[in-house]
């Protein structure tokens, strides 16, 4: 774990101010840079001393064989994994004689900073060499977001006290080695050069390499310019192998002097263009690159940030380093979801190669929502993509037996990538969760181009899925038998409360839709019975209750089960899935990470705040939070039922996963889905937001630790500012026509006329549930 001041605090950045080569992996993460189509782990210019080298194109993957020891029909054969694409962000240098690696020598001072408003990674460091040579160094390296393939890097050596013969060896870098795998199962399976070349070309001061992947065949091409300035007697020479090309900077340092290096390095991949075409196109990347100039690509990111804060902003007094936390938070989701254009976000967005790189339900369920009231633009593109893969849904439904789309577990390029059934294709709900996103999209947005186009698509091979999984009973209820729910330690069981409440919502919103694009719906061969058809089994579904406990069953019997043994499990034996045998997780009243609680947030409709208060205090005791999903949703469910301390907690566990690196694994990425869970925290906790059959509604509440909590959201055109203090509520419209939208439950209207201010109603005060044992949310 990160130990805390690893980073200053400070509202606007994450500094490091010293290297620690211990914790190099979990850095390397946090100071990844991307924006959602290339991605640089934060690795050290020089490409050692590394935890973990990264270099990453969004969709680059290569396949391998699942082994299976049982052989069974319908088991997904071939698996994915996110493979490192040729390095272009490596810089070596010699300082007489000597390699510039911090691992020898003296290392006077050593400091990285990430700057969120400028969006670049800035480096500078005095070292030493063994001979007792000394250079500075100075690094800012950028991913463009506005230049969606091109990444930038500015490197910069001074001599100090004395001359210096120094050599820059700018590269691109393909088959890089990678540790070995350090024994997690989630994290990839490293493939050994799983690039074969096809092309190495050096001119003048310009890189190329491109090559393809062995399996996959995926064509990767990678360029690189640079801008070399120093004094007059600096030399350069370029050349290249098949996996290597190499521009040669060479020059002599009086004391003060110092070698300047811009490198704009172009990035392309694609499965269908021709090594001529992938060429020319990570040129002519670069040449527009070239065309800006590093200040210009500098200014670009700088205004493109700005833009980007001014809409998703989260103020927090009170607390710095939440404050911080968010801020870090929304940079990383931004960069995760801003370019990746019809393409997967993956997990650990490209940060890390966790997860195999795979996207999950994290994306619809946990980054979508934020990126709705920021950057709804992104939120198209990622629906788009599983659009793009409808293809594959639907042969794995047809394979299953179903009908419409079943949508992969886990996956980078559309099919099932999960070999484990029960915590993978069983996790039906992933089909729910991207309707939900879609329909919270289409209302936030009223993008009715996208609903035709689009949503209507998705909405319908959703609920179609649904009506084929579920039956209704001899007395009309309909069940959804033999399914995994969010609770990951819980599987195919009957009638999933959030999978059957989220089906039901899925059902009902296609209905509408098609209602809406008759045309589109008839294209799709959607007629009068089956829409009925889906009403029906909406209106019918069941929601297990128990009526003794009064509370919501996660599952058909669920309350009914033994309930683990808390008390006999040690807290090294966390998480329970590496220690105990998953029949014996499943068989108990044992919760992963929110599920029932989840289904609270995502469909408050169904539950009153008396049934929250209730639900919430019998599942707490139960949840040991074994994923980093869960700690934002009960953060939010907490703030509902009135536990605000305890809601608190649960925000800086998330916010501070990353930073903290709480959950020991950050080394393989970050956990994008927490990160966006901060803002969820905020905005949907202490903020109170939900969305009311398109009405905004709001139920503020401040912790105490909180001063002021203030956010913006993007709403049809709209952009509503809302600002908490401690007993009251002010919403501003900054912008569009009045729009009216719902305070605690009573309808107020906001226009351009100065913000309109509400008291915040006092909270009924009730017990704080407690969590298992050892499992209370981390205090810092
Ligand atoms: C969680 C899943 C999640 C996955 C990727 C698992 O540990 O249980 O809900 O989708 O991690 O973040």
């Amino acid at each position: 774990m990160i130990t805390e001041g690893a980073y200053a605090v400070e509202p606007w950045s994450v500094r490091e101010t010293e290297l620690n080569l211990d914790v190099l992996a979990q850095s390397e993460s946090v100071f990844a840079l991307s924006n959602g189509h290339v991605g640089w782990r934060g690795n050290l210019d020089e490409g050692e001393p590394h935890g973990l080298p990264g270099a990453y194109l969004n969709g680059v993957h290569e396949v391998h064989p699942l082994p299976y020891a049982e052989a069974g029909y319908g088991y997904p054969e071939s698996g994915q994994t996110v493979i490192n694409v040729t390095n272009g962000k490596v810089l070596r240098l010699l300082v007489d004689d000597e390699p510039f690696d911090l691992r020898y020598g003296r290392l006077v001072s050593h400091e990285r900073v990430l700057d969120l408003r400028r969006g670049v990674l800035e480096r500078t460091c005095e070292w030493t060499s063994p001979a007792g040579s000394t250079v500075r160094v100075r690094s800012t390296r950028l991913v463009s977001l506005t230049q969606r393939a091109v990444a930038a890097v500015a490197y910069e050596v001074e001599a100090v006290g004395s001359r210096s013969r120094v050599v820059i060896q700018s590269e691109l870098v393909a088959n890089e080695s990678l540790p070995e795998p350090n024994g997690d199962p989630r994290a990839a399976r490293a493939l050994k050069s799983p690039l074969e070349p096809e092309e190495d070309i050096t001119a003048g001061r310009r890189l190329r390499l491109v090559h393809r992947t062995r399996r996959s065949g995926l064509r990767v091409a990678v360029a690189a310019d640079h801008v070399v300035s120093g004094p007059e007697r600096t030399t350069t020479a370029s050349e290249s192998n098949v996996d290597v090309a190499r521009l040669t900077v060479t020059s002599v340092l009086e004391p003060g002097e110092t070698l300047r290096v811009e490198k704009l390095v172009a990035h392309g991949w694609s499965a269908a263009r021709s090594r001529p075409a992938m060429s020319d196109q990570v040129e002519a990347a670069l040449a527009a690159a070239g065309h800006s100039g590093w200040q210009g690509l500098l200014d670009e990111q700088r205004d493109y940030l700005d833009d980007f804060w001014a809409r998703a902003d989260v103020e927090v007094d009170g607390d710095e380093e939440i404050q911080q936390a968010v801020r870090f938070a929304l940079f990383h989701v931004l960069q995760a979801g801003a370019r990746a254009e019809q393409r997967a976000i993956p997990a650990k967005g490209l940060t890390g190669s966790g997860y195999d790189g795979h996207a999950f339900w994290d994306t619809e369920t946990f980054v979508l929502p934020l990126l709705t009231y920021t950057s709804p633009d992104a939120v198209a593109e990622a629906l788009r993509w599983r659009q793009n893969t409808l293809p594959a849904a639907r042969e794995r439904a047809a394979q299953l037996g179903l009908r419409g789309a079943a949508f992969p577990w886990r996956t980078i390029e559309g099919s099932e990538g999960s070999a484990y059934w029960p915590a993978g294709t069983a996790a039906f709900h992933v089909n729910a969760d991207i309707a939900d996103a879609v329909k919270r999209y289409v209302v936030a947005t009223g993008d009715t181009d996208f609903e035709r186009d689009t949503g209507v698509e998705l909405l319908v091979e959703t609920a179609r899925l649904w009506r084929s999984l579920g039956h209704h009973d001899p007395h009309g209820t309909f069940h959804i038998d033999g399914v995994t729910g969010p609770d990951e330690y819980s599987a195919i069981a009957d009638d999933n409360t959030y999978t059957n409440l989220m089906a039901r919502a899925n059902l009902l919103a296609a209905a509408d839709a098609a209602e809406r694009h008759p045309k589109e719906a008839a294209r799709l061969g959607v007629d009068d019975e089956e829409s009925a058809a889906w009403r029906d089994a909406a209106e019918a579904v069941n929601v297990p209750y128990n009526d003794e406990l009064r509370v919501h069953e996660q599952h058909a019997g669920f309350t009914r089960h033994q309930r683990w043994d808390f008390a006999a499990t040690r807290p090294d034996q966390y998480p329970l899935l590496l220690h105990f045998p998953y029949f014996d997780l499943y068989r108990k009243q044992v919760v992963k990470q929110a599920d029932l609680v989840l289904a609270m947030y995502t469909c408050p409709e169904h539950f009153d705040d008396e049934q929250v208060a209730r639900n919430f205090a019998y599942y707490e005791p139960l949840t040991v939070r074994d994923s980093s999903l869960s700690a934002c949703v009960q953060a939010v469910i907490a703030a509902q039922a009135g536990h605000l301390r305890l809601a608190y907690e649960y925000t800086a566990e998330a916010a501070l996963m990353d930073l903290h690196d709480l959950e020991q694994n950050t080394r393989d990425g970050l956990h994008i889905a927490s990160l966006a869970g901060t803002w969820m925290a905020l905005v949907a906790g202490f903020g109170g937001l939900r969305d009311e059959g398109g009405t905004l509604s709001f139920k503020p509440r401040l912790p105490e630790k909180f001063s002021r909590l203030a956010f913006s959201l993007q709403f049809r055109d709209r952009r509503l500012h809302v600002e908490i203090t401690p007993g009251k509520a002010a919403y501003r419209l900054l912008s569009g026509p009045p729009l009216t939208i719902h305070h605690h439950g009573a309808p107020l209207t906001v226009d351009g006329d100065g913000p309109v201010v509400r008291d915040v109603p006092s909270l009924p005060a009730r017990p704080t549930p407690e969590q298992p044992p050892h499992r209370a949310p981390h205090v810092r």
